[in-house]
């Protein structure tokens, strides 16, 4: 049995039936059923490399952020097989959402109603293989290596200019700087973070410019790019 054939979205959404997704859609099916392995249509439009089928997914509702049980997102599905264009899908969703997101937090930051405490505002911690908020939650461990490593081949097969948003443990980056690139921009906004990327000489790679702020507050200085990474929210 191939895999999603247990939900007819699930299938239709592996196989890249345009028609069929939009029919079965507008019939109700629920754009969030995932299938027995926890794949979920998105998945596997993401996973095939079908970026419209992606796009009409998206546009009915699909959470582009959401995880499988293994955590991963539909973009680590398009990044992992090399879809590039299906991945650029998901990144403009994404982006479309962090910068309503982020309109929507100025908006309440101006009428006084109470935010969370920021995770920019909290101090991290490195170890040898991890990089800790203050609640000591895990904002990136050395075992997703491998996954940045591909991330990495993936934003770079084409050479040219290339943007990281968030630099964490810099394992992407490290990766990226494997590669024959003409440029290297990375955003990142803790100021922790930021502080270990200038500790460690990244200021002084030669191809590299870092921009220090949030990616959501630094997209005027921003220019076209050949490869994007962004760090999953
Ligand atoms: C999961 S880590 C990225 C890990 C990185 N890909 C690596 O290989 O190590 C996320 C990073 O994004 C940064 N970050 C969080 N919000 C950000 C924002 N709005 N703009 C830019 N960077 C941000 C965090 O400070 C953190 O360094």
């Amino acid at each position: 049995m191939p895999a999603g054939s247990e939900v007819p979205l699930c299938e239709a959404a592996a196989e890249g039936r345009v028609s069929d997704v939009e029919e079965l859609l507008k019939a109700g099916a629920d754009v969030c059923e995932h299938d027995s392995t926890g794949i979920s249509p998105l998945m596997h439009a993401a996973k095939n490399g079908h970026a419209l089928v992606v796009s009409r997914l998206l546009e009915a509702g699909a959470p582009w952020n959401a995880v499988d049980k293994a955590g991963r997102c539909a973009g680590d599905y398009a990044a992992d097989n090399a879809h590039q264009d299906a991945f650029d899908v998901l990144l403009n969703a994404g982006i479309t959402a962090e910068l309503i997101l982020g309109a929507v937090e100025r908006q309440s930051k101006k009428k006084g109603e109470a935010t969370n405490k920021s995770y920019l505002d909290e101090r991290v911690e490195y170890s040898e293989d991890r990089l800790m908020d203050e609640e000591s939650k895990a904002v990136m461990m050395a075992w997703e290596s491998p996954l940045m490593a591909a991330h990495a081949k993936v934003v770079c097969s084409a050479g040219g200019d290339i943007l990281n948003v968030g630099f964490g443990m810099g394992i992407v980056d490290t990766a990226i700087q494997g590669y024959e690139i003409t440029s290297h921009t990375i955003i990142e906004a803790h100021p922790d973070v930021y502080a270990r990327m200038l500790a460690t000489g990244w200021a002084e790679k030669p191809n590299v410019r870092i921009l220090f702020g949030r990616w959501q507050d630094v997209i005027p200085q921003l220019g076209t790019y050949d490869g994007k990474h962004c760090y999953k929210a």
